[in-house]
Formats: C-alpha cells, sequence, structure tokens
C-alpha cells in the first residue's frame, strides 16, 4: 500500500471511529437523486458497485427494493462495519470491499451501474483520477451506468476538512472522456445536519 493510501486511510477510518453517520456532513436522510436514478437504469437483478460508500444508507434502500448483486467499496473499514452492522444478516447479501478505488483490483466488465457520491471530487491529483477512470472503464459494461456526484462550482472548496476539486457539468463529464455520454444532469443544495447547505452536482453518464 502507497504512503499517500495509508495516510487517506488514516484519516477516514478516524472520521468513521469519531463520529456517527447522521454527524458527518455529507449525511443524507434519502439519498433522494441516487435512488431516483439507479431504480430508472438499472434493474433490480442488474450488478451494481457504490464506491467510496460509507455508512450510507442508500445500500439497506437497494437490499429493501430487491437489489441483490451489491458490491460496496470502501478505503475505511469502519465505515463499512457501520453499515454491516445496521444491516445485520442481511449484510452477507452483499459484497464488501476495503481499497482504495484508484488501486483496487476489479473484475473486468463486471457492473450495470457504478454509483459515486462525494468521493471522485477528492481526487485532486490527476494520476489519481486516472487510475480511478481506468478502474471504472475495465470494470463497467458496456452500455452500464455511472452514476456520479460531486461538489459543483458553488460548492465548499473542503469536505471531511480535504480539499476538493469542484466541477461543473462539462469539465466533470470532460474526466471520462469520450467512452462515456452524457444522459442527465441534476443539482442539489444538500443540506447537513449542522443545517449549513452544500452545493451538489450529479450526473448520469453511459459507457459506450
Ligand atoms: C464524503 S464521504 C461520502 C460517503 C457516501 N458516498 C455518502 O454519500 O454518504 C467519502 C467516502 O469516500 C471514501 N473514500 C475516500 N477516498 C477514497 C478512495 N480513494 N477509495 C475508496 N474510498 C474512498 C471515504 O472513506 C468516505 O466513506
Amino acid at each position: 500500500m502507497s504512503s499517500d493510501t495509508c495516510n487517506k486511510q488514516q484519516h477516514w477510518e478516524q472520521v468513521y471511529q469519531q463520529k456517527q453517520p447522521e454527524q458527518v456532513s455529507w449525511y443524507q436522510n434519502q439519498p433522494g437523486w441516487s435512488l431516483q436514478l439507479i431504480k430508472q437504469h438499472a434493474s433490480p437483478d442488474t450488478s451494481l458497485i457504490d464506491v467510496g460508500s460509507g455508512a450510507t444508507g442508500l445500500i439497506g434502500d437497494l437490499l429493501a427494493l430487491g437489489y441483490h448483486q451489491l458490491t460496496v467499496l470502501d478505503i475505511s473499514d469502519a465505515a463499512l462495519k457501520v453499515n454491516q452492522q445496521r444491516l445485520g444478516n442481511q449484510a452477507s447479501l452483499v459484497q464488501w470491499l476495503v481499497a482504495d478505488i484508484t488501486q483496487a483490483q476489479l473484475p473486468a466488465q463486471a457492473y450495470d451501474l457504478w454509483h459515486d457520491r462525494a468521493v471522485f471530487h477528492f481526487l485532486t491529483e490527476k494520476p489519481d483520477r486516472e487510475a480511478y477512470v481506468k478502474n471504472l472503464k475495465h470494470s463497467l459494461k458496456t452500455g452500464g451506468y455511472l452514476l456520479i456526484s460531486c461538489f459543483s462550482e458553488q460548492g465548499p472548496e473542503k469536505c471531511s476538512g480535504l480539499p476538493v476539486v469542484r466541477y461543473n457539468a462539462q469539465s466533470l463529464a470532460a474526466e471520462f472522456g469520450e467512452a462515456f455520454v452524457l444522459k442527465q444532469q441534476h443539482n442539489e443544495l444538500h443540506t447537513t445536519p449542522f443545517g449549513t447547505s452544500q452545493a451538489f452536482l450529479y450526473l448520469l453518464l453511459q459507457k459506450v
């Protein structure tokens, strides 16, 4: 494991060891856009990966809707444990991966939909973004969907104390190149548990 990955992992382990899921700024009562777009573009029999899943309630929501081919990846083992405990027996229905997405070894052409909310924007170095995109292209099926959400240009400059890259629809879509076609874009003003607002951008792209 590289020293950079080690530092990142320590940061996120600490976050999830010290805070309850509903005490972090990215906590959502309802993962509204994510659920809506997943339901529209991936049936319960398709294969989904949630990259940088954290302790989100999205996985429980998807299991309740009958999705049964779910892979959940996060750099923090502590984050995944929070979700596993919340899900109880149902946790065994999910594949759990502790990995840095810039270094993860994922199977080829495995997923129909790749979901990422608030992870890609932490990749401030170009080689990390390139490694992410390489993994995405390798493991997303042709015709599959990338559902990605980052801070928009009006969003904060930092998240969890770490610098982020803010995007508009054009600059975010450009990160994935010509292999992806932009299908939908949505803006969301997320209300944090502390009552502040954060501007998010959601893009749905299809791998052609
Ligand atoms: C802001 S949180 C978002 C969590 C979740 N997607 C949500 O919307 O609630 C960012 C998540 O990405 C994970 N993460 C950060 N860098 C990562 C990386 N390089 N590889 C995998 N996971 C990463 C963190 O552990 C954290 O759970």
